[in-house]
């Protein structure tokens, strides 16, 4: 008896992986709480485990599926590159928006110049260090709680940010709520269903939302589930065209903006009321939507605003412009939607940062910490990096689509290069 069903979970762990890899429409969470056996085991759950689960912990449970073992990225769902590719001189393998962690595991010990960190420069300062034994991540050794907040980083966990039951739905109404109607499929996709009355699709990649409480929450409240449509495939490298995440804001019940969720654990970071306060979750405004349409790249601000998206710089689409709809036709992966922002249209956490992890400090989405990003052309060789290992820090992206000395890309919205 215990044999059979020890043999049935094997064979539907290998099905799940080698369908999944077809691409992210195939299914294992479905948008909702996938197979119990995925993640549980009830009679061969890892010893010192918690919960029946199948890794030593959350995290590491999840990542059983979310690293990628062969290494063979960018593909699929993988979010982590195993140890194997991460030596000196290798980068992570995975290009998805949240990023691969695998960059928590690069140090560097080059100098930089101006403000830039001095070496050497810690592995862990590239994103959330979330905690895997399994797969060799430990808590952040520097910020012992998340900055502008209490949040413990030695409870940081995949689980933190994402409900592993997948329980919050979008119904046909839009109001995002945890029953209701049940979940036919994931809601993260420019493909994904319209669901009809009686139906519900996942919320935006099964991410915490209101009254949402891991065990180690320490009390966290998230305002909502926040909003975004991704297209399908979206781990992938943008050497020639680029993975366009179209981030909404809230605009029904059960929904959060970007930057109120974030702050959900950073407070005081970048907030109206807080300390460190760039705006967040504010309009750009005429002027700085003006400039985000013209802006090409260091010198040439000659740009038109339907061909001028970043995906390096991505912006909230507004309340006015962020119906799934309107998401859904922006969220592309082969440059047939590119236009600009709209004066409407929103700065948060995520025109900066990512999500995950960056092969640049502070988890932004470019290297902030020297006057050039591209030098006579180049990414060049500073702040201990070589030329690939810069290029795989901006998805492959030619440093011939920037200007021969280009300058950081807060220059993006406020040009001031
Ligand atoms: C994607 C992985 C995943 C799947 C699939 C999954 N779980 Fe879980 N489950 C977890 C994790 C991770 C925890 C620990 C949560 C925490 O630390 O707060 C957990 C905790 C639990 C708990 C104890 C805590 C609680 O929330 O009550 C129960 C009971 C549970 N799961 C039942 C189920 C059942 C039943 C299914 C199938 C219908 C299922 N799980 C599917 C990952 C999963
Ligand atoms: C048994 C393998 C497996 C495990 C374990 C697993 N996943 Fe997944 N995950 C997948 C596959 C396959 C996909 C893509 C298909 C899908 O979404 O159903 C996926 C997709 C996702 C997505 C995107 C879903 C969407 O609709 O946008 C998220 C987020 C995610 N997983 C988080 C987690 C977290 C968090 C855990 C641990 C609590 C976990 N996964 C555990 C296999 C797994
Ligand atoms: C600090 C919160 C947070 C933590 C911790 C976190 N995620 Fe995510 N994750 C997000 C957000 C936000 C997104 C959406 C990113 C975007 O679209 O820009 C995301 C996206 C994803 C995706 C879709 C692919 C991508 O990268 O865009 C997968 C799969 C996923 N997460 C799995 C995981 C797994 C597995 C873990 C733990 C190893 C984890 N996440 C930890 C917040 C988090
Ligand atoms: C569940 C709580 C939680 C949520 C939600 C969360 N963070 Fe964090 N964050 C942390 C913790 C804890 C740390 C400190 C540990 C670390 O840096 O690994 C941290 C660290 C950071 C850092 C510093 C990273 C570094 O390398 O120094 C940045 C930047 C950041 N978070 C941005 C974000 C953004 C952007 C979001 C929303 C997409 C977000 N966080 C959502 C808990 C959270
Ligand atoms: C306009 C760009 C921008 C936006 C928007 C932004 N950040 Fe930052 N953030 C930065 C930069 C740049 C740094 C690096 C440190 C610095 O220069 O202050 C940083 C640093 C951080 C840190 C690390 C602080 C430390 O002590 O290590 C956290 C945490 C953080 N941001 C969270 C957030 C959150 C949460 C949001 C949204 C509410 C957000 N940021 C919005 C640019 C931004
Ligand atoms: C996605 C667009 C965007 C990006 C990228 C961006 N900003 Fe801003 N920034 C804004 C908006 C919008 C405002 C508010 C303008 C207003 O209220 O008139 C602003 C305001 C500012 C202000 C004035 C703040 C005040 O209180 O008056 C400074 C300084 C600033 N940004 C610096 C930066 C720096 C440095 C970076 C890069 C780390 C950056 N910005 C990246 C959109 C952006």
């Amino acid at each position: 008896m215990k044999k059979t069903h020890k043999l049935n979970l094997a064979v539907a762990a290998a099905g799940l992986l080698s369908i999944g890899l077809a691409g992210s429409a195939m299914a294992f969470h479905s948008g909702g709480v996938a197979d119990c056996a995925g993640c549980h085991s009830m009679h061969t759950a890892k010893a010192g485990g918690k919960f029946l689960l199948t890794g030593t912990d959350q995290s590491s449970t999840c990542l059983n599926c979310h690293e990628d073992s062969a290494d063979t990225g960018p593909n699929s769902y993988h979010i982590s590159t195993a140890d194997a590719n991460l030596g000196p001189g290798l980068s992570p393998l995975q290009r998805t928006p949240g990023g691969d962690f695998g960059w928590l595991k690069k140090s560097y010990t080059g100098f930089g110049y101006g403000d830039a960190p001095s070496p050497p420069e810690y592995g862990e300062r590239h994103g959330h260090n979330i905690v895997a034994v399994d797969k060799g991540y430990a808590a952040d050794a520097t910020h012992a709680t998340a900055p502008g907040g209490t949040f413990p980083a030695a409870n940081l966990q995949c689980n933190s940010c994402h409900d592993p039951h997948g329980k919050y739905r979008r119904g046909s109404t839009g109001a995002v709520t945890t029953g209701g109607a049940s979940i036919i499929g994931s809601g993260s996709y420019d493909t994904s269903t319209v669901p009809i009355a009686g139906q519900a699709v996942g919320a935006y990649r099964l991410l915490a939302g209101l009254g949402y409480q891991s065990t180690a929450a320490s009390g966290v409240t998230f305002p909502g589930v926040p909003v975004a449509v991704a297209p399908s495939t979206y781990n992938r490298t943008e050497t020639v065209t680029q993975t366009r995440v179209a981030y909404g804001t809230k605009i029904g019940s059960g929904q959060a903006p970007w930057g109120q969720w974030c702050s959900s654990c950073h407070g005081d970071m970048h907030t109206s009321s807080g300390k460190v306060v760039h705006p967040t979750d504010q309009n750009l405004g005429s002027s700085i939507s003006g400039m985000y349409g013209r802006y090409v790249k260091s010198g040439n601000l000659s740009g038109t605003a339907a061909t001028s998206y970043l995906s390096l710089v991505p912006f909230a689409q507004g309340a006015a412009n962020s119906s799934f709809a309107n998401l859904k036709a922006n969220a592309k992966n082969d440059d047939s939607a590119l236009g600009g922002p709209v004066s409407t249209d929103q700065v948060t956490c995520l025109s900066c940062h990512r999500a995950h992890a960056s092969g640049f400090y502070s988890m932004l989405r470019w290297n902030n910490d020297t006057e050039f990003i591209v030098s006579n052309g180049v990414y060049g060789t500073g702040m201990g990096r070589t030329e690939a290992e810069w290029k795989a820090a901006y998805y492959d992206r030619d440093p011939a689509k920037f200007a021969t000395y280009q300058r950081g890309l807060c220059n993006k919205c406020h040009a001031k290069d």
